[in-house]
C-alpha cells in the first residue's frame, strides 16, 4: 500500500488543512506512515510564514523529511510556500510546491502522478498573492477542513483569508482575500460532527469576525452563532479568536443567554490586542484605540464575570519605545485577563513594517517579551484562583493527564481541569468543583455526585 506523511507547521487553520487533505488520502485508499518507520511514498510539508522563525523551521522541517524519506516525493504547501515559492523550490529534493489556493487539489494531485521536473524546475503551482490588490485566491476551497484526528474538540474552518492588511502582517499575502463557507455548509458540517458523537466544536478562521460579508446574502458571525445554537446539532461552540472591533454585544449577549441549550457559546474570547499604545496601534494599522479595547474587555466582564478572556500582544513593534512599551502592560496588568500570548515582532518582507527604519533592537524585545509572559504567567494563576471553590462544566478528555494519571478537560471557560474518575466518562460533561492549583499550576477539581452531560 501506498503511505504518505503530512507534517504541519502553524495554526488551527493549517491544521485543518492537514487534515483535509488526510482524510481524502485515507478515503481514497492510502495509508498513513509512521514518521519513526519511514516508508512514504510521498511526504506533504504544510508550512507557516507568520514569522521569521516560523518561516525557518518550516524550510527545517522540508529538509528533514528529505533527508528521512530519501525516497519519497517531497510536496510542500502552505503559507511560506505561497509567499516564498522559489526559495523553497531551490531546496534540493523538493518535488512539488503548491500555494494556498490549490491545496485542496493536493490529494487529486497525488493519487494522480506528481509531475516530474526531469529539467530540474520544481513545478509550482501557486497564484500571484504578493501584492495588495493583486490577490487572485478568491474562492473558499471546497474540502471539508475540519481537524478532528484525536481532538474531543474539534476545530472547523469556517472562514478563509484577510483584508486588513496590518502593516506587520504576511498572512493576507498567504492567504488572500477574506471568503467564508456558505451557512448551511457549515451547519451541515457540524450536524456531521454531532452524528460522530462530538460534543463540542471550536470554529476557526484567520479573521473570524469578517465571517459572512462576502457570502451572497451577506450576512455575520451573529447570524450564524445563532442558526447553530437553533439547529442544536452539537453541545458547545467555541470561537477561536476574534477582533475587538468585531466583538459585538450581541455576540457576548449569545453567550449570556442559554447555558443550558445545546449549541451554547461558550464564554471564551480570545482577542488579540497587539499594543496598548495608541500611536503604535495606529501604526499598525489596527482599527481600534486601547480605550476601545479596555471597553471591550469591560463589556465581557459586566456581563459574564467568569468568562475567560485571551489576549494576543506583538511586542516590539518598529517605534515602540519604553513608554509605548509600558502601555501595553499597564493595560494588560489593569484588565482581567485569563491568560497571553506573547509574540515577538519579526519583520515579514513584503510587508511595510519591513521598510520601517525604527527597528527596536533584539535584546530589548526579547526583555520586554520575557517580562510580558511573566505577566501573562501571573494573570493565568490569578484566573484560576478565582475560580477556586466554584463549579465549572469540564468536557472530559479521551486521553488522561500524562504526568498525574487523571481525566482532564476544559471548562466552557478554558480552565483547563484534572480530576479522578473512570475512563467510561470520556467525551461527557461533568460538573466539577475546582478544589485547589497544583504546585505546577494546573487546577485540580472533583466530580459532584450527579452527572451532568448534555
Ligand atoms: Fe502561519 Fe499561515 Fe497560519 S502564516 S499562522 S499557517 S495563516
Amino acid at each position: 500500500m501506498k503511505k504518505f506523511i503530512i507534517k504541519t507547521l502553524g495554526c488551527k487553520v493549517n491544521q485543518c488543512e492537514s487534515e483535509a487533505i488526510r482524510n481524502a488520502l485515507v478515503e481514497s485508499g492510502r495509508g498513513i506512515a509512521s514518521g519513526d518507520e519511514g516508508g512514504a511514498d510521498v511526504v506533504i510539508v504544510n508550512t507557516c510564514s507568520v514569522t521569521r522563525k516560523a518561516a525557518m523551521q518550516s524550510r527545517q522541517a522540508v529538509r528533514q523529511a528529505i533527508r528521512a524519506n530519501p525516497d519519497a516525493r517531497i510536496v510542500v504547501t502552505g503559507c511560506h510556500a505561497q509567499t516564498a515559492a522559489a526559495e523553497m523550490a531551490a531546496i534540493d529534493g523538493v518535488d512539488l510546491i503548491v500555494g494556498n489556493r490549490d491545496k485542496h487539489m493536493i490529494p487529486r494531485r497525488i493519487l494522480s502522478q506528481l509531475p516530474e521536473h526531469a529539467d530540474g524546475a520544481v513545478p509550482t503551482e501557486c497564484s500571484d498573492t504578493d501584492r495588495p490588490g493583486t490577490n487572485r485566491i478568491d474562492q473558499f476551497e471546497m474540502l471539508p477542513a475540519m481537524a478532528t484526528g484525536s481532538r474531543t474538540r474539534p476545530f472547523l474552518k469556517i472562514q478563509d483569508g484577510c483584508d486588513a492588511y496590518c502593516t506587520y502582517c504576511i498572512v493576507p499575502h498567504a492567504r488572500g482575500r477574506s471568503r467564508s463557507l456558505p451557512m448551511d455548509q457549515v451547519l451541515k458540517q457540524i450536524e456531521q460532527l454531532g452524528r460522530l458523537g462530538y460534543r463540542e466544536v471550536v470554529l476557526t478562521g484567520i479573521h473570524i469576525g469578517c465571517y459572512g460579508h462576502d457570502l451572497t446574502p451577506a450576512t455575520g458571525l451573529i447570524e450564524l452563532l445563532c442558526l447553530i445554537r437553533e439547529a442544536g446539532s452539537i453541545d458547545r461552540v467555541r470561537v477561536s479568536s476574534i477582533e475587538p472591533a468585531e466583538l459585538s454585544d450581541a455576540i457576548i449577549d449569545l453567550a449570556c443567554s442559554g447555558q443550558d441549550q445545546s449549541g451554547r457559546l461558550c464564554p471564551h474570547f480570545h482577542i488579540p490586542l497587539q499594543s496598548g499604545d495608541d500611536g503604535i496601534l495606529k501604526r499598525m494599522h489596527r482599527p481600534y484605540s486601547r480605550d476601545d479595547f479596555k471597553a471591550r474587555v469591560q463589556r465581557i466582564i459586566g456581563r459574564l464575570p467568569d468568562a475567560a478572556i485571551g489576549v494576543d500582544t506583538l511586542i516590539g513593534f518598529p517605534g515602540e519605545t519604553d513608554a509605548a512599551f509600558e502601555h501595553t502592560y499597564d493595560l494588560i496588568r489593569s484588565l482581567p485577563v485569563a491568560y497571553l500570548h506573547v509574540f515577538p515582532f519579526s519583520a515579514r518582507e513584503g510587508t511595510p513594517a519591513f521598510t520601517f527604519k525604527d527597528q527596536v533592537p533584539a535584546p530589548v524585545v526579547k526583555k520586554r517579551c520575557a517580562r510580558m509572559r511573566r505577566l501573562g504567567a501571573k494573570k493565568r494563576q490569578e484566573f484560576y484562583a478565582r475560580h477556586v471553590g466554584k463549579a465549572v462544566t469540564v468536557l472530559v478528555e479521551a486521553t488522561r493527564d500524562r504526568i498525574s494519571g487523571c481525566l482532564k478537560g476544559f471548562s466552557d471557560n478554558y480552565i483547563p481541569v484534572l480530576f479522578d474518575g473512570s475512563d467510561d466518562l470520556a467525551n461527557t460533561f461533568q460538573p466539577v468543583e475546582i478544589k485547589d492549583i497544583s504546585a505546577d499550576g494546573v487546577p485540580a477539581g472533583v466530580v459532584f455526585d450527579r452527572t451532568t452531560d448534555g
